[in-house]
């Protein structure tokens, strides 16, 4: 059944077709999904009933990588495939630290562009542009990039969640070397990468049944191909580790830390190397 079209809903997408943005949406107990949206996800449910809990840990992650980067005195930021920036998103957590940080998210999803563009109307340090991330060059290039973010200084660049959703023809290696190529000495590449490392049937028939319903395809890779993509980047301490293990605050440690495997993902930040200019 075809959801009706929500006042918030941009005329152009299909309601019929389920976006990884809107799921991660209803794991994250959003409101900015449709129908065909939750089918999928509770079909990922059924397979693998702490779905819910991934995308919190994901979100956990993102922030604990922020915090360090605004602890670093990193105050801008570009988080690409951001998805609904809502549930403590990027510029809330780094302004605890470093108040005036500005922040370009990035997505490829008209429904969380819309919502972010939204969300971020009354904030001049903050926006949302819908783009491509397998074409790093054009968001690198884009105006508001531009008018916000100085590439000359040290930037924390997010690929939480994203990178799975690149093909190896897409070549997600060379997309994140571009990324560093326009990064200064210092910018930090936070990551997070779904991985099918030591993982059973449930979580393959759960990518199976993912790659079948959606046209957003995933791609999990190995620790080591993972690590490779943060090639040219010193990667901080513990390294890439499954997800709940990079620095868990206390409250974060409760249960994750005891199957660290379940989330079926890896997680680092890497630096670039470099004197840094300021
Ligand atoms: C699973 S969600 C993750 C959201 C957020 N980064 C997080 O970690 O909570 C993946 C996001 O990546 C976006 N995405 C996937 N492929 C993309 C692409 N080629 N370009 C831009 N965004 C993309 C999706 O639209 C979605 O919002």
């Amino acid at each position: 059944m075809t959801d009706s079209r929500p006042e918030w809903a941009p005329a152009a997408i299909d309601l019929d077709q389920p976006s990884s943005a809107r799921v991660w949406d209803y794991f994250l107990g959003g409101s900015h999904n449709f129908e065909v949206d939750r089918r999928v996800a509770e079909q990922a449910i059924a397979f693998k009933p702490d779905m819910p809990d991934l995308a919190r840990q994901v979100r956990m992650f993102l922030q604990r990588a922020v915090r360090t980067a605004a602890a670093a005195g990193i105050d801008q930021y570009i988080d690409i495939g951001a998805g609904v920036p809502t549930m403590g998103p990027v510029h809330e957590i780094a302004r605890e630290t470093v108040p005036h940080a500005r922040v370009v998210y990035v997505d490829h999803d008209p429904v969380a562009v819309a919502h972010g563009q939204a969300l971020l109307a009354d904030d001049p340090d903050a926006v949302f542009i819908q783009a491509d991330a397998r074409s790093p060059r054009a968001i690198l290039d884009h105006p508001e990039v531009h008018a916000l973010i100085d590439l000359d200084r040290p930037v924390a660049v997010v690929l939480c969640s994203l990178l799975h959703f690149v093909s190896a023809d897409d070549d997600p290696a060379a997309l994140v070397a571009t990324l560093r190529a326009a990064m200064a000495p210092g910018s930090h590449l936070i990551v997070q990468h779904a991985s099918h490392d030591g993982q059973s049937g449930d979580i393959i028939k759960m990518l199976q049944m993912w790659n079948a319903n959606s046209p957003e395809p995933m791609y999990w890779r190995t620790h080591d191909e993972i690590e490779n993509l943060l090639a040219g980047f010193t990667i901080l301490d513990p390294g890439v580790v499954p997800l709940p293990l990079w620095r868990p605050e206390a409250e974060d440690r409760a249960g994750a830390a005891e199957n660290p495997e379940r989330y079926a993902s890896y997680a680092a930040v890497g630096t670039k190397p470099g004197a840094t200019a300021d």
